[in-house]
């Protein structure tokens, strides 16, 4: 297997955790490198379900490093419960490790995160309330705490020292929060300490040479469109989901990575705040929703629903850095006579056809979509195992996405299950 980056191609959702799991089969090493306990990632499993927010997902195979690495933030009680959870169900956690460079979410993160989602009206993001915006701010501006910093006690001492006055100054005047005393977070840090001491990997330094000649799959989290930088800012989470994320992310550089694969639905789903040209709020919508079960694995909100964006996955291919696409759930359209195809926007202020995606998200709701449209193949997908079984109808469909994508699709997904799974090249 070559080092692969999974990432998400839309806005979240797309079914990263499937084809991660899947291809952690030949993976020594699964690395998650951005985002926190706001990522939902579902794997399913010899019939069961596992919904992992922060864990990696090659972690219901045995004998795979799953490294939680540096570039992600982590929610100590999110941690704990979902470890808990998948000791009781018998997976083997001894190979997983946490970077002690990884930054910790401490619960005024969670608090200022949820202040913003129920003071601000104009521009509210509609975050997943993990406090994953306000630890990231924290991380950049050097006043964040890390795991590492929990096992030493003089360091956690003098960071605090520094970090506690600043950080109470501004719940107190800018949020009316409640202040925090030494005591306080020196208790919380000697909680948090328990719950990564068996996990911390002190020497991921020889982690990482130990397994640079090995095969290594990096997960990412969220999608495309929610990256900091390429997303549909300001409607975005607060890391770097894009491919490049996985380098200053994990500690590898990028002469590490041979391939990146795009995972992307036959439709978009959105949740959260932020502009979304092919939402349907509409009974094809709600079909596919339905269909779909497109509520949050997070906080189980209905996920927005809508046909499929080209505009947003040439846009994706390109900043993404993508060498292939993973193409997921076409089998919700199993039903369908018809299917579309979002092929560019129109301004209806001035008639402007935007072929690439506009950076400007301000002007989202004055854009209308055009569209192509596809005959369905009215038939159930959900058993079928190699592309010639393919009804012509769904042939027509991937080969004209693999037309707009410029790119391959090597992976096409037809239900959760890891045996759903048609692959168009060996990994
Ligand atoms: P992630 O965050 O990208 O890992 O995706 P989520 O786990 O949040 O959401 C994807 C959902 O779709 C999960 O419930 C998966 O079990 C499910 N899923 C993944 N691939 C397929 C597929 O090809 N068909 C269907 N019907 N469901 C899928
Ligand atoms: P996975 O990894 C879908 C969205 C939130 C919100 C925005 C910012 O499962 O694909 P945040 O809490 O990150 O500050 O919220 O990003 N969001 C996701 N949407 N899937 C996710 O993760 C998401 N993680 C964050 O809904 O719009
Ligand atoms: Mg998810």
């Amino acid at each position: 297997m070559k080092n692969t980056v999974v990432i998400g191609a839309q806005w979240g959702d797309e079914g990263k955790a499937k084809i991660t799991d899947l291809l952690a089969e030949k993976a020594d090493m699964i690395i998650r490198y951005q985002g926190g306990c706001n990522a939902g990632h579902t794997v399913v499993h010899n019939g069961e379900t596992y919904k992992l927010h922060i864990v990696p997902s090659g972690i219901l195979y045995d004998n795979k490093i799953c490294f939680i690495a540096n570039g992600t933030v982590i929610l100590p009680e999110v941690f704990e419960q979902e470890t808990k959870e998948l000791k009781e169900r018998g997976v083997d956690l001894s190979k997983l490790k946490i970077s002690p460079l990884a930054t910790i979410t401490m619960p005024y993160h969670t608090e200022v995160d949820g202040w913003a989602e129920d003071t601000v009206k104009k521009g509210k993001i509609g975050s997943t309330r993990k406090g994953i915006g306000p630890t990231y701010t924290d991380k950049i501006a050097r006043c964040a705490l890390k795991v590492g910093d929990l096992f030493d006690e003089e360091t956690l001492l003098e960071k605090i020292d520094i970090i506690l006055p600043l950080k109470n100054k501004i719940l107190k005047q800018v949020y009316g929060l409640k202040e925090y005393s030494k005591d306080e977070i020196l208790e919380l840090c000697k909680k948090y300490k328990a719950i990564f001491e068996p996990y911390i990997c002190e020497n991921w330094q020889d982690l990482l040479r130990e397994n640079k000649k090995k095969n290594i799959l990096f997960e990412g989290a969220q999608g495309v469109m929610l990256d900091v930088d390429f997303g549909t800012y300001p409607f975005v989470t607060s890391s770097n989901p894009i491919s490049g994320g996985a380098c200053t992310g994990s500690g590898y550089g990028p002469a590490m990575i041979d391939e990146v694969i795009g995972v992307s639905k036959a439709y978009v789903t959105r949740v959260g705040e932020g502009p979304f040209v092919t939402e349907l709020n509409d009974e094809i919508g709600d079909k596919i929703r339905e269909i779909g079960h497109e509520f949050g694995t997070t906080t189980g909100r209905p996920r927005r629903c809508g046909w499929f964006d080209a505009v947003i996955a040439k846009y994706a291919v390109l900043v993404g850095g993508l060498t292939s696409m993973a193409l997921t759930k076409i089998d919700v359209f199993d039903d369908f006579d018809e299917i579309k195809i979002c092929t560019a926007y129109k301004d209806t202020k001035n008639g402007k056809i935007y072929n690439n995606y506009p950076t400007d998200v301000f002007i989202h709701d004055r854009l209308e979509p055009i569209y192509e449209t596809h005959k369905g193949w009215k038939q159930s997908l959900s058993d079928v195992k190699r592309y010639q079984d393919l009804p012509k109808e769904a042939k027509d469909y991937l080969k004209r996405l693999e037309e707009i994508f410029e790119i391959p699709i090597s992976i096409i997904s037809v239900g959760p299950d890891r045996e759903q799974t048609i692959l168009m090249k060996n990994f």
